[in-house]
Protein backbone atom coordinates (compact mmCIF):
# COMPACT_ATOMS: atom_id res chain seq x y z
CA UNK A 1 0.00 0.00 0.00
CA UNK A 2 1.07 3.51 -1.21
CA UNK A 3 2.52 5.70 1.84
CA UNK A 4 2.90 9.16 1.88
CA UNK A 5 4.43 10.98 4.59
CA UNK A 6 4.77 14.86 5.70
CA UNK A 7 7.20 16.12 8.27
CA UNK A 8 5.58 18.87 10.25
CA UNK A 9 8.52 20.73 11.15
CA UNK A 10 8.33 23.18 14.31
CA UNK A 11 7.46 26.93 13.54
CA UNK A 12 9.39 29.54 15.06
CA UNK A 13 8.65 32.90 15.59
CA UNK A 14 12.55 34.51 15.47
CA UNK A 15 10.39 37.95 16.31
CA UNK A 16 6.67 38.88 17.04
CA UNK A 17 5.52 42.11 16.90
CA UNK A 18 1.77 42.94 17.52
CA UNK A 19 1.16 45.63 15.75
CA UNK A 20 -2.73 46.07 16.07
CA UNK A 21 -5.94 44.68 16.57
CA UNK A 22 -9.10 44.07 14.55
CA UNK A 23 -12.39 44.33 14.96
CA UNK A 24 -13.23 41.03 15.03
CA UNK A 25 -10.71 40.43 18.05
CA UNK A 26 -7.73 39.14 15.77
CA UNK A 27 -4.50 41.05 16.05
CA UNK A 28 -2.04 42.02 13.35
CA UNK A 29 1.22 40.89 13.50
CA UNK A 30 4.57 41.56 12.10
CA UNK A 31 6.76 38.49 12.81
CA UNK A 32 9.63 36.55 11.13
CA UNK A 33 8.58 32.63 11.30
CA UNK A 34 11.82 30.22 10.44
CA UNK A 35 11.02 26.18 10.62
CA UNK A 36 13.31 24.18 12.82
CA UNK A 37 14.23 19.78 11.90
CA UNK A 38 12.54 19.11 14.93
CA UNK A 39 9.07 17.60 13.38
CA UNK A 40 5.45 15.56 13.81
CA UNK A 41 4.79 13.38 11.12
CA UNK A 42 1.55 12.76 8.95
CA UNK A 43 1.34 9.39 7.12
CA UNK A 44 -1.77 8.85 4.44
CA UNK A 45 -2.72 6.20 2.61
CA UNK A 46 -5.57 5.31 0.59
CA UNK A 47 -8.84 4.26 2.19
CA UNK A 48 -12.66 4.67 1.83
CA UNK A 49 -13.50 6.97 4.42
CA UNK A 50 -11.36 9.24 6.38
CA UNK A 51 -9.92 8.18 9.45
CA UNK A 52 -7.09 9.51 12.02
CA UNK A 53 -5.09 7.40 14.31
CA UNK A 54 -2.03 9.36 16.88
CA UNK A 55 1.15 7.95 17.91
CA UNK A 56 4.04 8.83 19.40
CA UNK A 57 5.65 10.29 22.64
CA UNK A 58 3.12 13.46 22.93
CA UNK A 59 -0.07 11.64 21.69
CA UNK A 60 -1.36 12.12 24.91
CA UNK A 61 -1.50 15.76 25.12
CA UNK A 62 -3.42 15.90 22.54
CA UNK A 63 -7.60 16.58 23.15
CA UNK A 64 -9.91 16.70 20.50
CA UNK A 65 -9.44 20.29 19.05
CA UNK A 66 -6.06 19.40 18.21
CA UNK A 67 -6.70 16.35 16.93
CA UNK A 68 -9.53 17.77 14.46
CA UNK A 69 -7.70 20.02 12.85
CA UNK A 70 -6.02 17.23 11.01
CA UNK A 71 -9.39 16.20 10.12
CA UNK A 72 -10.48 19.61 9.63
CA UNK A 73 -7.72 20.22 7.08
CA UNK A 74 -8.59 16.68 5.28
CA UNK A 75 -12.37 17.61 5.16
CA UNK A 76 -11.89 21.19 3.57
CA UNK A 77 -9.78 19.15 0.98
CA UNK A 78 -12.11 17.38 0.00
CA UNK A 79 -14.43 20.85 -0.19
CA UNK A 80 -12.34 22.37 -2.00
CA UNK A 81 -11.35 19.49 -4.62
CA UNK A 82 -15.31 19.14 -5.10
CA UNK A 83 -14.93 23.25 -6.53
CA UNK A 84 -12.79 22.03 -9.04
CA UNK A 85 -14.46 19.00 -10.47
CA UNK A 86 -12.22 16.18 -8.38
CA UNK A 87 -14.36 13.54 -6.32
CA UNK A 88 -11.94 12.20 -3.59
CA UNK A 89 -12.03 9.07 -1.56
CA UNK A 90 -11.07 8.88 2.08
CA UNK A 91 -7.76 8.44 3.95
CA UNK A 92 -5.99 6.40 6.67
CA UNK A 93 -4.06 9.46 8.32
CA UNK A 94 -1.69 8.68 11.30
CA UNK A 95 -0.09 11.46 12.95
CA UNK A 96 2.88 10.92 14.93
CA UNK A 97 3.07 13.49 17.51
CA UNK A 98 6.36 14.23 18.76
CA UNK A 99 6.12 17.91 19.41
CA UNK A 100 4.49 19.44 22.52
CA UNK A 101 1.39 20.36 22.42
CA UNK A 102 0.16 24.24 23.05
CA UNK A 103 3.53 25.50 22.63
CA UNK A 104 3.91 27.88 20.26
CA UNK A 105 5.95 26.03 17.56
CA UNK A 106 2.87 25.14 15.01
CA UNK A 107 1.67 22.08 16.46
CA UNK A 108 -1.73 21.67 15.13
CA UNK A 109 -0.62 24.47 12.16
CA UNK A 110 2.00 22.59 11.40
CA UNK A 111 -0.05 19.33 11.63
CA UNK A 112 -3.05 20.50 9.60
CA UNK A 113 -0.94 22.14 6.55
CA UNK A 114 1.10 18.51 5.79
CA UNK A 115 -2.49 16.96 5.87
CA UNK A 116 -3.02 19.07 2.84
CA UNK A 117 0.35 18.62 1.12
CA UNK A 118 0.07 14.74 2.17
CA UNK A 119 -3.61 14.53 0.75
CA UNK A 120 -2.59 16.60 -2.61
CA UNK A 121 -0.17 13.88 -3.44
CA UNK A 122 -2.21 10.85 -2.11
CA UNK A 123 -5.42 12.17 -4.08
CA UNK A 124 -3.64 13.39 -7.06
CA UNK A 125 -4.61 16.60 -7.04
CA UNK A 126 -1.87 18.72 -8.19
CA UNK A 127 -3.21 21.89 -6.09
CA UNK A 128 -0.51 24.83 -6.23
CA UNK A 129 0.59 25.92 -2.99
CA UNK A 130 -1.25 28.94 -3.38
CA UNK A 131 -4.39 27.09 -3.48
CA UNK A 132 -3.18 24.89 -0.45
CA UNK A 133 -2.60 27.99 1.15
CA UNK A 134 -5.96 29.58 0.74
CA UNK A 135 -7.89 27.00 2.48
CA UNK A 136 -4.92 26.70 5.03
CA UNK A 137 -6.44 30.55 6.27
CA UNK A 138 -9.93 29.01 7.09
CA UNK A 139 -8.27 26.22 9.25
CA UNK A 140 -6.09 28.70 11.16
CA UNK A 141 -3.75 31.78 11.05
CA UNK A 142 -0.38 30.00 11.23
CA UNK A 143 -1.38 27.10 8.64
CA UNK A 144 -0.82 29.14 4.90
CA UNK A 145 2.95 29.42 6.45
CA UNK A 146 3.40 26.25 7.21
CA UNK A 147 2.57 24.96 4.19
CA UNK A 148 5.22 26.24 2.39
CA UNK A 149 7.86 25.79 5.45
CA UNK A 150 10.16 28.61 4.57
CA UNK A 151 11.63 31.53 6.49
CA UNK A 152 8.90 33.93 5.68
CA UNK A 153 7.78 37.50 6.93
CA UNK A 154 4.52 37.36 7.87
CA UNK A 155 1.81 40.13 8.85
CA UNK A 156 -1.80 40.84 8.51
CA UNK A 157 -3.14 38.27 11.20
CA UNK A 158 -0.32 36.35 9.67
CA UNK A 159 -1.45 35.11 6.68
CA UNK A 160 0.38 37.96 4.53
CA UNK A 161 4.06 35.82 3.60
CA UNK A 162 6.88 37.34 2.67
CA UNK A 163 10.14 34.77 1.49
CA UNK A 164 12.87 36.12 3.88
CA UNK A 165 15.58 35.65 0.35
CA UNK A 166 18.82 35.22 2.50
CA UNK A 167 19.48 34.03 6.07
CA UNK A 168 21.90 31.78 8.18
CA UNK A 169 21.42 28.88 9.13
CA UNK A 170 20.72 28.79 12.94
CA UNK A 171 21.91 26.04 15.39
CA UNK A 172 19.22 25.58 17.94
CA UNK A 173 18.09 24.29 21.37
CA UNK A 174 14.30 23.89 21.83
CA UNK A 175 12.61 24.70 25.29
CA UNK A 176 9.37 23.46 26.82
CA UNK A 177 8.80 23.35 30.72
CA UNK A 178 5.71 20.71 29.89
CA UNK A 179 2.89 23.58 30.48
CA UNK A 180 0.49 23.84 27.94
CA UNK A 181 -0.44 27.77 27.22
CA UNK A 182 -3.32 28.49 25.33
CA UNK A 183 -2.79 31.06 22.12
CA UNK A 184 -6.27 32.64 22.75
CA UNK A 185 -5.22 33.21 26.52
CA UNK A 186 -2.11 34.98 25.59
CA UNK A 187 -3.70 37.43 23.18
CA UNK A 188 -5.90 38.01 25.38
CA UNK A 189 -4.04 39.27 28.52
CA UNK A 190 -2.15 41.29 26.10
CA UNK A 191 -2.19 45.14 27.37
CA UNK A 192 -1.19 46.87 24.56
CA UNK A 193 -1.84 45.71 20.72
CA UNK A 194 -0.85 48.76 18.88
CA UNK A 195 2.75 48.57 19.07
CA UNK A 196 6.28 49.51 16.49
CA UNK A 197 6.36 46.90 13.49
CA UNK A 198 10.00 45.09 13.44
CA UNK A 199 12.96 46.79 11.87
CA UNK A 200 13.35 45.47 8.76
CA UNK A 201 15.51 42.23 8.50
CA UNK A 202 19.28 42.04 7.33
CA UNK A 203 19.81 41.59 3.61
CA UNK A 204 22.44 39.20 4.35
CA UNK A 205 23.00 36.07 5.99
CA UNK A 206 25.78 36.80 8.47
CA UNK A 207 24.78 35.70 11.76
CA UNK A 208 25.98 38.66 13.32
CA UNK A 209 24.10 41.00 11.24
CA UNK A 210 20.76 38.89 12.43
CA UNK A 211 21.87 38.36 15.99
CA UNK A 212 21.91 42.14 16.01
CA UNK A 213 18.40 42.61 14.28
CA UNK A 214 17.35 40.30 17.27
CA UNK A 215 18.39 42.44 19.80
CA UNK A 216 16.27 45.27 18.14
CA UNK A 217 13.03 43.17 17.85
CA UNK A 218 10.78 41.56 20.54
CA UNK A 219 8.13 38.89 21.19
CA UNK A 220 5.41 41.10 22.34
CA UNK A 221 3.21 37.77 23.36
CA UNK A 222 6.32 37.07 26.00
CA UNK A 223 5.11 39.40 28.72
CA UNK A 224 1.63 37.97 28.83
CA UNK A 225 2.69 34.45 28.53
CA UNK A 226 5.16 34.96 31.37
CA UNK A 227 2.67 36.31 33.57
CA UNK A 228 0.52 33.10 33.02
CA UNK A 229 3.39 30.42 32.69
CA UNK A 230 6.71 31.72 34.94
CA UNK A 231 8.99 28.57 33.95
CA UNK A 232 9.40 30.58 31.18
CA UNK A 233 11.70 32.50 32.43
CA UNK A 234 13.90 29.67 33.76
CA UNK A 235 13.71 27.84 30.66
CA UNK A 236 14.96 31.64 29.26
CA UNK A 237 17.57 31.39 32.11
CA UNK A 238 18.53 27.52 31.52
CA UNK A 239 19.45 28.18 27.68
CA UNK A 240 21.14 31.54 28.44
CA UNK A 241 23.41 29.67 31.36
CA UNK A 242 24.31 26.87 28.79
CA UNK A 243 26.15 29.68 26.40
CA UNK A 244 23.37 30.77 24.24
CA UNK A 245 23.98 33.88 21.88
CA UNK A 246 20.47 34.62 22.55
CA UNK A 247 17.42 33.24 23.73
CA UNK A 248 13.42 34.05 23.32
CA UNK A 249 10.34 32.64 23.79
CA UNK A 250 8.35 31.90 20.78
CA UNK A 251 4.79 32.43 19.53
CA UNK A 252 2.16 32.47 22.54
CA UNK A 253 4.58 30.06 24.12
CA UNK A 254 5.86 28.45 26.30
CA UNK A 255 8.75 26.76 23.94
CA UNK A 256 11.86 28.92 23.56
CA UNK A 257 14.48 28.88 21.41
CA UNK A 258 18.36 29.49 22.06
CA UNK A 259 20.73 30.30 19.51
CA UNK A 260 24.46 28.23 19.82
CA UNK A 261 27.59 28.87 17.89
CA UNK A 262 27.19 25.41 16.16
CA UNK A 263 26.06 22.40 16.37
CA UNK A 264 28.03 20.19 18.92
CA UNK A 265 27.26 22.86 21.21
CA UNK A 266 24.01 23.45 20.64
CA UNK A 267 23.52 19.68 21.29
CA UNK A 268 25.63 19.51 24.56
CA UNK A 269 23.58 22.25 25.78
CA UNK A 270 20.34 20.14 25.06
CA UNK A 271 21.90 16.85 27.13
CA UNK A 272 22.84 19.59 30.13
CA UNK A 273 19.83 20.64 30.19
CA UNK A 274 17.64 17.51 30.02
CA UNK A 275 19.45 16.30 32.67
CA UNK A 276 18.62 19.39 34.81
CA UNK A 277 14.83 19.32 34.00
CA UNK A 278 13.87 16.00 33.25
CA UNK A 279 10.19 16.89 33.21
CA UNK A 280 10.87 19.26 29.92
CA UNK A 281 10.99 19.08 26.39
CA UNK A 282 14.43 19.36 24.56
CA UNK A 283 15.28 19.35 21.49
CA UNK A 284 18.61 20.72 19.47
CA UNK A 285 17.53 21.42 15.82
CA UNK A 286 18.88 23.42 12.97
CA UNK A 287 16.61 25.72 11.29
CA UNK A 288 15.64 24.64 7.49
O1 LIG B 1 -5.97 31.28 13.95
P1 LIG B 1 -5.82 30.39 15.13
O2 LIG B 1 -7.04 29.53 15.34
O3 LIG B 1 -4.56 29.62 15.17
O4 LIG B 1 -5.75 31.38 16.39
C1 LIG B 1 -6.03 30.95 17.69
C2 LIG B 1 -6.46 32.17 18.51
O5 LIG B 1 -5.35 33.07 18.68
C3 LIG B 1 -7.56 33.00 17.88
O6 LIG B 1 -8.82 32.50 18.21
C4 LIG B 1 -7.31 34.37 18.49
O7 LIG B 1 -7.84 34.40 19.81
C5 LIG B 1 -5.80 34.41 18.62
N1 LIG B 1 -5.15 35.09 17.50
C6 LIG B 1 -5.20 36.47 17.42
N2 LIG B 1 -4.58 37.09 16.36
C7 LIG B 1 -3.92 36.39 15.43
C8 LIG B 1 -3.84 34.98 15.50
C9 LIG B 1 -4.46 34.35 16.55
O8 LIG B 1 -5.79 37.13 18.26
N3 LIG B 1 -3.32 37.03 14.44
Amino acid sequence: MRVISENAWAKLNLALHVTGKRDDGYHLLDSLVVFAISSDEICVSAATELSLSIEGPMAAGLSGSADNLVLQAARALTKYAATQGHTVDGANIVLKKRLPVAAGIGGGSADAAATLRALNQLWSLNLEQAELEGIGVGLGADVPVCIGERSTRISGIGTELKPIARMPMFHLVLVNPNIAVSTPAIFKALDKADNAPMVDPPSSAEMDDWLCWLQATRNDLYAPAVKLCPAIDDVLAALKQEGAKFARMSGSGATCFGIFDDFDQAQSAAVTILKAHPHWWVDAAETI
